[in-house]
């Protein structure tokens, strides 16, 4: 039964989630959890061979700590593990000039879904043949610029879009590559708000409904547009590879009827994203070899069974690549035991950051970890909630963690798994100045999104008259 005062006040609320053990040693790296070059001596967690402590001294916190090394590994990794496909790393996951430019050393193409991206993109010199672009809401100005930069192909979501396509390559006297964006009718097991493949929400065409034979259709209907092939991509942070298997299933077996029965032979098709990385020990994500191999293994099974040649694949991963090459690194405030009923006490640790710099864990209720950065400790763990500085009580960064008891302010914590959608999606909540990306590697660091000032803040306030 409820207490009459509220859930908080049910007795042994207490309780850290199942998954969460009580480590043996509160100051040890969990290494799964940490971008390839992160190492912990004597409490001293040193990132591209930069220790945090000298990088917080230096630049301050909180700040995005970028271990290049390991985000190039791991464009490599899915480059050379899918080396028959088109990898084109997400950039809403993040994306600064500097990165774009690693993408392309690294042999890898590139997904943008706004204006802004393809910018960020175009500066950053970024060949944009090799860009897709994506969307759902793309206007007419948005196309026009993509399809005048010369982007390499563009992945339609309506009948209205494709209208506006058909007309702008019209209007301009041009052509441009087209990919139906399909929903194929999974249920990716995932957070509701970032799968999306199921009926009810707003992306593509529905397999099911007929519109996207009749989006088909009307592609190859224009002119101006030349039909590469179908899109689909089932969500985000997936671990289960059955929600893979059913889409591509769907998908080749719409791609096969389109040929069958409108007689285009589409030669490319594009399998998404959404590749689950490690927040904290519960997660057991799949190497890029594994998923290769898996992809690879259904989409022949099913075009022998279809009796269709393979089309080109592609694949759009971000948060694989550049999420576990980030961390925050914040310097704590307050440390407040609450008292809770039936005798616990939560211990509440706050930072000088928050839900502006990672808005993940109030958005999807995601689970992150943390550590000491700059000492080691020898008292013993105890279950702390580690909070930001905004005027929310839902302004949490992680749920959960043990850490040395005498944790205190003026420490450093470190957030690991924070490269995908933490800097993408901050805020100026509160007026929080949004903190910097640094690039660490080989003991340097570089600042690649510098910390914003109070003046940016003002920027664009037009000042009371
Ligand atoms: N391709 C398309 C068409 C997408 O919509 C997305 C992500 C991706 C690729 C890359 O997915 P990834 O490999 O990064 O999972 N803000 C949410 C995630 C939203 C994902 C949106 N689309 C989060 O913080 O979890």
């Amino acid at each position: 039964m409820t207490h009459e005062a509220g859930w908080a006040h049910a007795p042994g609320a207490l309780r850290g989630p199942a998954w969460l053990r009580e480590p043996a040693d509160p100051n040890a790296l969990v290494p799964s959890l940490w971008s390839g070059t992160a190492t912990k001596t004597d409490g001293d967690l040193t990132v591209g061979g930069v220790a945090l402590a000298d990088l917080a001294a230096e630049f301050n916190t909180p700040a995005y700590v970028l271990d290049e090394e390991d985000f190039r590994a791991r464009a490599r990794a899915f480059r050379d593990a899918f080396a028959d496909y088109d990898v084109y790393y997400a950039g809403k996951a993040f994306l600064c000039t500097t990165v774009a430019a690693w993408v392309a050393d690294e042999g890898l193409s590139l997904d943008v879904c706004s204006s802004g991206e393809l910018t960020v993109a175009l500066r950053a010199g970024f060949d944009p043949a090799r860009i897709g672009y994506h969307g759902n809401n793309k206007s007419y100005p948005d196309l026009r610029r993509a399809v005048t930069a010369g982007v390499g192909r563009i992945v339609v979501d309506s009948f209205v879009e494709i209208e506006r396509l058909a007309q702008l390559t019209a209007d301009l006297g041009t052509t441009a590559s087209v990919m139906v964006r399909v929903t194929a009718g999974v249920e990716a097991h995932t957070h509701e708000y970032i799968a999306t493949a199921h009926e009810d929400q707003k992306f593509g065409f529905s397999i099911t409904s007929g519109d996207v034979l009749e989006a088909v259709r009307r592609v190859v209907a224009a002119d101006g547009l030349e039909l590469r092939g179908l899109h689909s991509h089932i969500g985000s942070q997936i671990f289960d590879s059955s929600g893979f298997e059913v889409a591509a299933r769907r998908v080749l077996a719409l791609h096969a009827r389109v040929a069958s029965e409108l007689g285009v032979t589409m030669p490319e098709m594009d399998l998404g994203g959404g590749f689950g990385i490690a927040y904290t020990t519960q997660d057991d994500p799949s190497e890029p070899a594994t998923l290769a191999a898996e992809m690879s293994e259904i989409v022949a099974h099913e075009c022998r069974a279809l009796g269709i040649e393979r089309p080109r694949l592609s694949i759009e991963p971000g948060r694989a690549i550049v999420g576990p090459a980030m961390c925050t690194l914040y310097t704590v405030g307050t440390v407040k035991p609450v008292a809770l009923d039936g005798g616990a006490v939560r211990t509440y640790v706050s930072v000088d950051g928050g839900m502006s710099d990672n808005i993940r864990t109030a958005l999807y209720d995601a689970d992150y970890s943390c550590t000491l950065a700059s000492r080691a400790s020898d008292a013993p763990p105890i279950l702390t909630r580690v909070v930001g500085k905004h005027c929310e009580a839902g302004d949490i960064v992680v749920k959960d963690e043990f850490l040395p008891a005498d944790v205190a302010p003026g420490d450093l914590l470190a957030v690991p798994g924070t490269g995908a959608y933490c800097r993408s999606m901050a805020s100026n909540y509160n007026h929080a100045l949004r903190p910097p990306v640094i690039a660490v590697r080989d003991g340097v660091a570089r600042v690649v999104v510098r910390r914003e000032t109070e003046d940016d803040l003002l920027a664009t306030d037009m000042g009371a008259s």
